[in-house]
């Protein structure tokens, strides 16, 4: 084992700068993940440091930061997941948790009064490892049961409507700011009830507004300055956890009045109990409820709107997809059991998932020294591994980059292939909620309008956690008929870089 003083991962990479050391590296990185870990693995292979020196992203521990590609790497690092495990984003801006065993400290500038509100986000399912990460999806698993997640169908299916009665034929509107509405308004409304009603609304846009802020670069100031974005982030921490505890006493009340539990989730968590009787308390309940929300929000948001982006780029799917809809809905809503019987629908979101997936890098920290894909990790090493580069590996996909709904009827990736929810004890607990809130929306709005890219549009990809268009997605609305046309009207911009498209 190398000795305390060279305890970087043997894993090959770039060396760092005689001055600046990892810093050009780490702000690549940051700006575009994805085109710095393709080089970094076409290099290097498989398993690759972003930088041969100590360097840290996201865990306020890191001690390095490697990539990893493939599904054997995949399989270990997602099922070992005492060894590989998650931390608390918002941790980063919390100091009690930088002591950590490295004895890293971060200074900050800010009371300890107004560090404290942080503490619950730290709670969330995001937050936890081991027994405690089992005991909490445990504790949360029956809110998301099938029967559940089935009787979200209708809010789903009306909220839908009420959007698209919205929209008319020759708007030019920003689609991805359409679908960031309706993934927030069904999230309030299944997350919080009906009886939370627009103060549902008004903390699940805080929480939209806290996590933007969050990644905006001025938080590594660390500096509670009025007008600072710390500071505004602060800000919003408090007062989102004022607000989800105001929430969570009234659904207390409600259920202790009406001995009756509501259908949506909140009141689902709040009944929970595990085996010996315990509940989640009141800490617990506030975390879960922030990270259920930030974790469901923006990745189906963005799924919907690669989604419409691709089929806008495909004429030939998209006429496909309109065809398989309009003849088993008759231009309905599906039901629960019509959604299991649209293929076509099927292989579109699958294909899009693959080729734009939501969430491209999911990132772990190694909690103890180990040894992975022949090379050592210590404690502490930051990893990164890439769905989006295994989703576009011609060694599992053939025609990797190419939009081909249909490959779906014929191909059956395992697992560890093609997972854009993640896999194995971690998987995404909301993946049936989404799929069925994604397939729902598209199969109405299809029916009833085309959607189309104006002319040379640019669309740039932004990564931060989320893989979203950087600027919006303008497109135009039109009727349902069936001209879908890419070709020269094509779009411009970086997302091109991810995959093929018609020219
Ligand atoms: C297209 C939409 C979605 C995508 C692509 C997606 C993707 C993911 C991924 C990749 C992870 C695991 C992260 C990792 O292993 O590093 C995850 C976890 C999670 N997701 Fe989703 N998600 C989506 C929608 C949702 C929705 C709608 C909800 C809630 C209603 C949700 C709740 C969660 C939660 C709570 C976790 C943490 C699970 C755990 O740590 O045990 N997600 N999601």
């Amino acid at each position: 084992m190398p000795s305390e003083s060279t305890r970087l991962p043997t894993a090959p990479g770039p060396e760092p700068y005689r001055v600046l050391g990892a810093l050009p590296q780490l702000l690549r990185f940051g700006r575009d993940p994805i085109s710095v870990a393709g080089k970094l693995f076409e290099r290097y292979g498989p398993l690759a440091s972003i930088v041969r020196a100590p360097a840290r992203i996201m865990s306020p521990g890191g001690r390095a930061v490697v990539l990893a590609n493939g599904p054997e790497l995949n399989r270990e690092i997602l099922t070992e997941h005492n060894r590989y495990r998650m931390f608390a984003l918002p941790g980063t801006f919390y100091p009690e948790d930088h002591e950590l065993s490295n004895g890293s400290k971060v200074p900050f500038r800010a009371r300890p009064e107004r560090l404290r509100p942080i503490r619950r986000t730290l709670t969330g399912l995001f937050h936890v490892n081991g027994d405690e990460h089992r005991r909490h999806r445990r504790l949360l698993q029956p809110a998301f049961h099938k029967t559940r997640i089935d009787a979200y169908r209708d809010d789903m299916v009306t909220l839908t409507e009420k959007m698209l009665d919205e929209w008319h034929h020759g708007q030019l509107r920003d689609v991805h700011a359409d679908m960031t509405e309706l993934t927030l308004r069904i999230a309030t409304k299944t997350l919080f009830g009906e009886d939370a009603g627009e103060r549902g609304v008004a903390l699940a846009r805080m929480m939209q507004q806290w996590l933007v802020t969050m990644f905006s670069p001025g938080m590594l100031l660390r500096l509670d300055l009025k007008r600072l974005p710390y500071a505004r982030w602060l800000d919003l921490t408090r007062a989102i956890d004022e607000e989800t505890v105001a929430i969570l006493r009234d659904k207390q009340a409600r259920i202790a009045d009406a001995k009756h539990v509501g259908a949506d989730m909140l009141s689902m968590l709040v009944a929970a109990r595990d085996e010996d009787g315990s509940a989640l308390d009141d800490d617990e309940l506030v975390g879960h409820t922030g990270v259920i929300f930030a974790a469901g929000h923006e990745t189906s948001t963005n799924a919907l709107a690669w989604t419409l982006f691709l089929l806008a780029e495909h004429p030939g799917a998209a006429n496909d997809l309109v065809d398989e809809l309009e003849g088993l809905l008759k231009g309905d809503a599906p039901t629960i059991e019509q959604l299991g019987k649209l293929p076509l629908l099927d292989g579109v979101v699958k294909e899009s998932m693959r080729l734009l997936p939501p969430v491209p890098l999911h990132p772990r920290v190694v909690g103890e020294d180990t040894e992975l894909g022949g090379h050592f990790l210590p404690a502490n090493t930051e990893l990164f591994l890439s769905i989006f580069h295994m989703h576009h590996d011609p060694a599992i996909f053939d025609e990797p980059g190419r939009f081909l709904p249909a490959r779906w009827s014929r191909i059956k990736p395992s697992i560890f292939e093609y997972n854009p929810f993640s896999a194995g004890p971690r998987m995404c607990i909301g993946a049936a909620f989404a799929t069925m809130e994604i397939k729902i929306a598209l199969a109405m709005l299809l029916q009833r309008f085309r959607v189309e890219l104006p002319p040379r549009a640019r669309v740039d990809r932004r990564v931060a956690i989320t893989m979203a268009p950087r600027d919006g997605l303008p497109m135009r609305i039109r009727p349902p008929d069936r001209a879908w046309r890419s070709g020269p009207r094509g779009s411009r911009g970086n997302v091109r870089e991810l995959l093929e498209l018609p020219s």
